[in-house]
């Protein structure tokens, strides 16, 4: 991490106040189970694919939170990973709404490599208000809010000015697809990015981590097809209060629910990386 300010403290105040405290309070409790089951025995089941798995915790963690902020916030909405696999709808609507992945990185989970999340973000009028991210193994809590900055564990995010394709690296996910044509795509985006000479490309296994990566500035961008709206709320509000841009692969603007995204420390390097891509088609999340 490369805090800018390191000794400025995070804001309190602000319309959506309550909800942010609520989201981080739940946050770490759900970070507490997790952190406890990840060396336990688990129950495996798969979704979409053989590679997208879920375990009891996912469950467990996701209906705590939905619990809580339902008791708490009667009149919201929600979209989560769990209810959305057993055939809730995404639909983001006027209202506040709160988007949560109880488990980023369930693959990680199962196999106890310790890079696991929560994600709790918050969208008002179709709008990010607020994203709160806890890397449970290593108990940093990454928060942004709209238009008062991004931190982890109090300390300020700055993303990279990185601008040049050849000295920067580069995040990515696999996503869930493992079909033979989505993974040449894959892989060829993969190679089109080291033939332009980028330092390195990683796969960590949590997309909300990755990118709370680069808003900590430690990559330059990061990309992928195939993630979702749970994955992708909560860290676009901190890579854009740490200076980054989040967009589509298009090189248009952001559509959350469009299973895909750029996300980059500089607009000329989100462009640079858009451009290099094919499309791998994931469809759209609340079109599901
Ligand atoms: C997944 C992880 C994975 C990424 C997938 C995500 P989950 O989330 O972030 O790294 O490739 O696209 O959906 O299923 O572990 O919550």
């Amino acid at each position: 991490m490369k805090p800018s300010r390191e000794d400025e403290a995070e804001p309190a105040g602000g319309p959506w106040e309550e909800c942010f405290e609520v989201a981080v309070q739940l946050a770490l409790r759900a970070g507490q189970i997790i952190r406890k089951a990840l060396s336990e025995e688990k129950r495996v089941s798969t979704k979409t694919s053989a590679a997208d798995l879920v375990t009891e915790t996912d469950h467990l963690v996701e209906d705590l939170i939905i619990s809580e902020l339902q008791k708490k916030f009667p009149s919201h909405r929600f979209i989560a990973e769990e209810a959305a696999a057993a055939g809730a709808k995404c639909v983001l609507t006027l209202s506040p709404t709160w988007i949560v992945d109880p488990i980023d990185g369930t693959c990680n989970f199962v196999h106890r490599f310790p890079t696991v999340a929560v994600s709790i973000g918050f969208a008002v009028n179709q709008e990010l208000e607020f994203g709160v991210i806890y890397h449970c193994t290593e108990e940093r809590l990454y928060t942004g809010r709209r238009g008062r900055g991004a931190f982890c564990n109090g300390q300020r995010l700055q993303v990279s000015g990185e601008t040049d394709l050849s000295k920067a690296l580069v995040l990515t996910e696999i996503g869930p697809k493992r079909d033979p044509a989505t993974l040449k795509l894959f892989l060829s985006n993969m190679e089109r990015l080291l033939h332009a000479k980028a330092h390195g490309v990683r796969v960590i296994g949590s997309s909300t981590l990755a990118l709370c990566h680069l808003a900590s500035g430690a990559a330059d961008a990061y990309y992928q097809f195939g993630l979702h709206c749970w994955d992708l709320a909560a860290a676009t509000v901190i890579i854009r209060e740490a200076g980054g841009i989040v967009m589509d692969t298009s090189g248009g603007p952001l559509d959350l629910m469009s299973c895909r995204v750029v996300a980059a420390g500089t607009r000329e390097m989100a462009t640079l990386i858009a451009q290099a891509l094919q499309t791998i088609n994931y469809g759209r999340d609340d079109e599901k």
